[in-house]
Formats: C-alpha cells, structure tokens, sequence
C-alpha cells in the first residue's frame, strides 16, 4: 500500500519505518528541513534502539522515503497518518493546531480518495474536528480513523512490531479494512485489532495513560508512607505483585515519571473533564508525581543541610527512562535545577541523551562522557534513570572517586544491605536505609 506519515518524531518515524518493513512504500513528511535531509542520508536524529538500522535498510530497498513536500506525499498515498506533535497548551489541555494544519494541508492536496488516520494522542472529539476542518477543503472524499498509539519509547521498533493491541476507531467499513491489512503483519501471533468508534479509540489512549501515571503516583505514595513506618516498599511490591488483580507491572517506586507522554496526557485528560467533572484521582496522581520529583534532593538536604553552595554532586542518568535521550519533562531536569538552585554544582553522565540535556542546561552543569568521570571531586552520586550500565558498578572505585562515600539512589537499584556492608552511605525510596 502507498502510505504517508506527516511529522517523523518518535510515533512517526518508527510507524513509517515499520510499515515500510512490511512491505508498503511509505514518504515520511515532516517540516524540519534539516530532520529530513538526516534520515535521507539514514541518520536517525533520535536514540531508539533497532531504529537507524531499520531505516537504513528500508531507505537503500527504496520503499522508504522522507521528504518535506506535504502535497506529493499525499497525492501517491491512498492512507496518510498524522504524527505530528500534540503539546500541552497554556491551559493544559491538548494544543491539536499542529494535527489540524497537517489535516488541512491533507485536504488542500487531495487529488483522490483517502483515509486520513490521526496518531497523534488527541483529545475526544479531534476526528470530528479533523472531518470539519477538512471539509471545505477537500475535493474529493475522505475517511477519517483515530488510531492512537501505545509505544513506549526505548522499545518502539519492537512494541510497534508487536502491539498488545491495535485500536482503530472509525465508523467507515473501507478505511478498517485498510487498517486492518496495514496492520495484519503486527499482530500475526493474535494479540488483537480492536475496532470501535472514534471517541472511544481517542479516550483509550488518555485512559490507558492516565492509569499507567496512576500506578506509578500509588507506588510512590505507598514508598513514602513505608519510609514513614520503617517498612520496606520492595517487599511491599513483591507482595502486591503476586496478587493477580494487580501484577507485577509498573509499581517500582522512584523519581517521579516524566517523559513526553504521562504527565501532559495527564493534565488533558483533567482538562478535559473539566467543565463538566472535577476528576479528582488524576489531580491526585499529578500532586503525587509533582512532589515525588523532589523527593531525592529533600534526601541531599537532609543530610547535606539547606545550603548546598561548595558541594558537588555527580548525577548517573538524564533521560527520563532508560533507552532513550529524550529529557522532555525529565525528573532530572527538577533535580538538577534545585541542587544549582541550593548552589551545589552538578556533574552529569547519561548514555545517550547529553546532546539533548545541553539545550536544556548549557554549561550550567557539566557534562562527562564516562560515568566515573563525573564522580572525580564529587560530595555524593544520585541515581536519576535506571540504565543497565550503573546496575553493577566498580563500587571500589565509586567510593574511591568520590569525596564522601554517599549515594542517592532514585530508582531503587541496589541493595541496602550490600552497600552498607561496603562502607557507603546510602538512601532509596522507600526502604529502611535513610
Ligand atoms: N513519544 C511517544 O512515546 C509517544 C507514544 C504514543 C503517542 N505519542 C503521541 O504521538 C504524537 C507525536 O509524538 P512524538 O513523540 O513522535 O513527537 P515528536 O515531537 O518527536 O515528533 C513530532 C514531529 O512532527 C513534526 N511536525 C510538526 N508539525 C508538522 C507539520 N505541520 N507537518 C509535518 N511535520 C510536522 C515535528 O517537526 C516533529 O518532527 C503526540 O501526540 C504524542 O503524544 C507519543
């Protein structure tokens, strides 16, 4: 199938690329000039893993292609897929200017018949307005699909090759079934496309969010409230886990989450409710989240004192998850910001997103390609993201590096026990070491 995907981000350019490497000849759209001249020449602007090798093979078997020419995308493909950027708006509801240009630009350069399908997580009612806006313009007829997507980043490529689920919303028989071939190489082992009507595949996607942020917020509650009664939150956790109602996913305790997803889908989803419902839970789950972000540098405080100003602290961990670059809404960020803030200076390491941290930062912190590095002259290290590689450090040299043998550890990634015996001292969430 000829296909087009506007706006080659994160959702975008691994949708794109993993259509392509079905077989489908896809144009990959976008109005970043220099974006696009990158992924032509097979340069992936962002750190997703599996993703540069994808798009180099695709690019060289000529079935993927990028380009800034909105209106010649368009008039090859039969299916034109809208990823472009939906941003939290002053009033924290979703900003979908971005999505209704985009629809706009679609219609203007119609020369067919085509089904527009809005990626793009998108408040409840935006296919209606994409059909509204595109009206008038239009020459010809079109079907408008809302299709959001559930990728996590650091895993894209493989959570789009293997979705739980596909949901496809829409009440027009021909643009399913083109979803429904589009997507049939996804979903070969049975995990299932689910069909419904546009409003509910919108509202699953700020309800699949809501809950996941709604997790984490419980999980730190319940880390803060053991800390309080001297019980231990990774205990607590197991236990929970093996209650089949609950589960094992997405209740480890930490900083906070972040990202370009929880928190603005959060705050749309309330936005949402609004006028009509106070939603006091998702307010709630943000408060938690707000206060959990400051949490590690309370710890510094605490044993540090208020006045942080000649002391130095190395950060292992940018990103707002591991397998990712991506510093959007970063608990790092608030880390970072209220330890210059108290006047300490601050050394970071992170594999992967120190280009994108420098336009955050700039020189107001330092940056160290080698995580040792960062602990040279340093008063304590804090664990922001969880990589792999600071799961099993040289805790010789850690204690060696720094000044004081102390560690923060905001992802819960070592073990109490161990480290005291090794002479540090250590403080986690929610367990009995602070
Ligand atoms: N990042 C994720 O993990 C994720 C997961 C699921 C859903 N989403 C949703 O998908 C959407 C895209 O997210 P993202 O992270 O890929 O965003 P992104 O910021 O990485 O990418 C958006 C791209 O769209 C381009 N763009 C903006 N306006 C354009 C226009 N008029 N024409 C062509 N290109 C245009 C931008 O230049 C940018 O490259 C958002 O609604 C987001 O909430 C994101």
């Amino acid at each position: 199938m000829n296909i087009a995907v506007v706006g080659t981000g994160y959702v975008g350019l691994v949708a794109g690329t993993c259509f392509a490497a079905t077989g489908n000849d896809v144009v990959c759209v976008d109005i970043v000039a220099e974006k696009i001249a990158a992924l032509k020449a097979g340069k992936v602007p962002i750190y997703e893993p599996g993703l540069e090798e994808l798009v180099q093979r695709n690019l060289e078997e000529q079935r993927l292609s990028f380009s800034t020419d909105l209106a010649a995308a368009v008039s090859q493909a039969a299916v034109i897929f809208i990823a472009v950027g939906t941003p939290q708006g002053d009033d924290g509801r979703a900003d979908i200017r971005q999505v209704l240009a985009t629809a706009q630009g679609i219609a203007r350069a119609m020369n067919g018949p085509k089904t527009i399908v809005n990626k793009s997580t998108s408040p409840v009612g935006t296919a209606e307005k994409i059909k509204e806006v595109m009206a008038p313009l239009a020459k010809h007829p079109f079907a408008v699909v809302s299709n959001p997507e559930f990728l996590k980043e650091g895993a894209a490529v493989e959570d789009f090759m293997k979705p739980d689920r596909v949901v496809v919303g829409s009440d027009n028989p021909a643009a399913i079934e083109q979803l429904k071939e589009l997507y049939e190489p996804f979903v070969r082992t049975g995990n299932p496309i689910l069909v419904m009507d546009a409003r509910s595949a919108e509202m699953s996607k700020y309800a699949a969010n809501a809950m996941l942020a709604a997790k984490i917020s419980f999980i730190n509650e319940v880390s803060n409230l053991c800390e309080k009664m001297g019980a231990d939150v990774n205990e607590v956790r197991r236990a929970m886990a093996l209650d089949r109602r609950i589960g094992p996913h997405f209740i480890f305790p930490g900083v906070g989450y972040g990202g370009s997803c929880f928190p603005k889908d959060v705050r749309a989803a309330i936005a949402m409710g609004e006028e009509e419902l106070e939603m006091p839970l998702l307010r709630a789950v943000e408060k938690v989240n707000e206060r959990q972000k400051k949490l590690l540098v309370e710890k510094v405080t605490r044993h540090f004192g208020e006045n942080l100003k000649g002391k130095t602290f190395a950060l292992w961990g940018l990103s707002f998850k591991p397998r990712t670059d991506d510093m959007r809404d970063a608990p790092a960020i608030v880390v970072a910001e209220a330890l210059l803030k108290a006047g300490a200076v601050v050394h970071a390491h992170d594999p992967e997103a120190m280009d994108e941290a420098k336009k955050i930062f700039g020189d107001r912190i330092s940056y160290f390609r080698r995580n040792y590095d960062a602990l040279k002259g340093a008063d304590a290290l804090l664990i922001v993201t969880e990589w792999n590689e600071f799961r099993r450090p040289n805790f010789a040299l850690i204690k060696q590096l720094l000044k004081e043998p102390v560690i923060f550890d905001g992802r819960n990634i070592y073990d109490p026990e161990d480290l005291r015996k090794m002479g540090f001292t250590y403080f986690s969430i929610g367990r009995r070491d602070g």
